[in-house]
């Protein structure tokens, strides 16, 4: 599938403070942060940011606390306007864009999901659901029918009457994905949208999430500072500190290959069998028997789990290759992920090889 970039940031500055525009060349020069503060009285916000966000991906931005996150996310709707470089959407420069079409595309092309919810509290989840659609003038049958329906596929099917302050914070937050389905923009934006929620329902909203992309497939600049929530659902996955990007890339990449010490500090306790999927080990077989299929896209953890059964949770300490030379069995790829075939075993262990590039099939 060919790639279309959704929105760039390109070159992108904010500093903080009522003369930006003039000490940003100390920034360009390379000033710090402390410094910026200490001998200018600014605040460095962001500095030379280049993301490529693309369209139907999750473009995950995870950071420290105060790394940048927010101030990054505000400047696609231009909740704040940079100090320097360009945002584009669909090839659009939102810095060009009128008053009306700003409103236009905050209106159309993004929703946001907030952390605290955001619900109005006098109005039924029905109403907060299609929020969007009455602030652009549709008909209420027309509203309430598209937001029953998102309300139904966030599983608030029965709920439409409800008042917020009756559902729990995960059912709200299930309110807050409806809200911003319905409103039928391309780009949804989530600071931080799952990180009020007890760690159980923030999965069941993890899950919802990347079930719904499937279908949907939206793009979504998602926000966290944590990193198992960041591995799980980028696409693309964006480290921020100090304002700046560390690192980015597709998240089986940073885990293999960290730039940076304070990358490789940030992933040293992951454990990498969650993360990586079988697409980054496979290589091609011919012959032997095989155990059965597995997905291209599924992680190492089912695919060890489905290999033996006993070794992924029980033998913490070891790596997967470990784990699975313990086991020599036999998996195979189906014919819709590429026809490449996973041996697993001694004979011939997993080795982190690319995919082979997938071939036109026999006619
Ligand atoms: N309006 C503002 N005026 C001055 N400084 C600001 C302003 N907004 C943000 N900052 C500063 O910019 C930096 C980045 O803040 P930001 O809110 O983007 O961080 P964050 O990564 O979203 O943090 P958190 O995880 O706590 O939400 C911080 O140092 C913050 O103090
Ligand atoms: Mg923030």
């Amino acid at each position: 599938m060919t790639q279309t970039t959704k929105v760039s940031l390109r070159g992108l500055y904010k500093i903080f403070g009522n003369d930006d525009k003039s000490v940003l060349p100390h920034v360009k020069a390379g000033m710090g942060k402390e410094e910026l503060l200490t001998t200018h009285k600014h605040v460095l916000g962001l500095r030379d940011i280049n993301v490529e966000m693309q369209s139907g991906e999750i473009t995950v931005v995870m950071g420290l606390s105060g790394s940048g996150k927010s101030t990054l996310i505000r400047h696609l709707n231009r909740l704040i306007e940079p100090t320097d470089g360009e945002i584009l959407v669909d090839g659009v420069d939102v810095m060009n864009l009128s008053t009306t079409d700003l409103r236009q595309m905050r209106q159309n092309k993004m929703s946001m999901v907030f952390q605290k919810f955001a619900l109005l509290p006098h109005r039924t989840v029905l109403q907060n659901a299609a929020m969007a659609l009455d602030i652009k003038g549709l008909p209420t049958e027309e509203q309430e029918q598209e937001a029953k329906n998102w309300l139904a596929r966030v599983g608030l099917g029965g709920f439409e009457n409800h008042y917020p302050a009756q559902l729990s914070g995960g059912m709200q937050q299930r309110v807050g994905i409806a809200r911003a389905l319905t409103s039928n923009s391309d780009i949804m934006l989530m600071d931080e949208a799952f990180s009020a929620l007890d760690p159980l329902i923030r999965t069941d909203m993890q899950d919802l999430l990347l079930e719904l992309q499937v279908e949907l497939k939206k793009t979504i600049i998602f926000i966290t500072h944590d990193l198992d929530e960041a591995l799980k659902l980028a696409d693309h996955l964006v480290i921020l500190k100090d304002g700046a990007v560390v690192q980015q890339g597709e998240p089986q990449g940073i885990l293999m290959n960290p730039t940076d010490p304070y990358i490789e500090d940030f992933v040293s306790d992951i454990n990498r069998a969650r993360v990586l999927r079988v697409r980054s080990v496979m290589q091609p077989l011919s012959e032997g028997q095989f155990a059965g299929d597995v997905q291209a896209n599924d992680n190492l953890e089912s695919l060890i789990a489905a290999s033996g059964g006993d070794t992924a949770p029980a033998l913490p300490g070891l790596g997967w290759q470990q784990q699975t030379r313990r086991h020599p069995r036999y998996a195979r790829f189906g014919q819709s992920s590429g026809a490449a075939r996973l041996q697993l075993g001694s004979r011939h262990p997993l080795s982190l090889k690319r995919p082979p590039a997938p071939q036109a099939p026999a006619r």
